[in-house]
């Protein structure tokens, strides 16, 4: 049986938080119309040729973001469409089917967040392939998907390019962390924790401006 799409957010906001370094800020909200209401013009105007699901997930993206920051800021779509924020904070969103998730924090300590959720299961064989490396053993492919699509949001608000998944790689450490390493000259380790929650894979990745490094403790070198 499908849970409410308002007791999957509560879930995943307990564990977003868990997972989050202090001074993080999480949201998830329920993907709802309603949440149209609160677009910019210049948002509503990135959506006007989008199918109403895809207007909702959008919108419910902004306004957890919103939530997240604390102030009701635009966010418009910026290059490959990752959120444009005010340069004083910086934040990630994800969505699947029933909910969106974003987190926010101050530019002034981190450099770059990333997010990313996805519902558990098997990937079919022919997919598995082309996103995990030969070298990442037998790491469930759908967890891999996730941990990359959050540290590659955070690689890309970094400044760093379009990357394939196999120029990616992730290690998992102890107690639900991981270090993700672009395979990319002078690309920095991007460390994040992941959980599996309410069916759903969830991960998120920060990037610290002070030291440069992740935020998760020593975990892999
Ligand atoms: C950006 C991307 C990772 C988003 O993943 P997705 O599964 O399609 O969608 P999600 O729900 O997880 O996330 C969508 C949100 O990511 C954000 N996003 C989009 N492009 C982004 C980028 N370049 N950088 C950071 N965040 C981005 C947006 O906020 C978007 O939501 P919105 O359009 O409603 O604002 C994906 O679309 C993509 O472009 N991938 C290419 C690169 C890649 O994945 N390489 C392999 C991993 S190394």
């Amino acid at each position: 049986m499908t849970r409410p799409a308002a007791a999957v957010a509560a879930s995943l906001a307990d564990a977003l938080a868990s997972l989050a370094p202090t001074g993080v800020r999480c949201e998830v909200l329920p993907i709802d119309a309603v949440h149209r209401a609160s677009l910019f013009a210049d948002e509503r105007a990135a959506m006007a040729a989008a199918r109403p699901r895809r207007r909702d997930e959008f919108a419910t993206g902004r306004a957890a973001l919103r939530a997240a920051l604390g102030r009701p800021v635009a966010v418009p779509v910026g290059d490959g469409g990752r959120p444009v924020l005010p340069p004083d904070v910086t934040g990630s969103i994800a969505h699947d089917d029933a909910v969106a998730v974003a987190v926010a924090g101050s530019s002034a300590r981190w450099a770059a967040l990333g997010v990313d959720l996805e519902r558990a299961g098997p990937m079919p064989a022919d997919e598995a392939a082309l996103v995990r490396r030969t070298d990442e053993g037998d790491l469930d492919a759908r967890m891999v998907f996730v941990l990359k699509e959050a540290a590659y949001k955070a690689w890309s608000a970094l400044g760093g390019r379009l990357l394939d998944f196999t120029e990616m790689r992730v290690e998992v450490a102890g107690e639900g962390s991981f270090v993700a390493t672009p395979i990319v000259s002078g690309a920095p380790n991007l460390r994040g924790r992941y959980g599996l929650v309410d069916e759903r894979w969830l991960a998120v990745v920060a990037f610290t401006r002070r030291t440069g490094v992740g935020c998760f403790g020593a975990g892999l070198a």
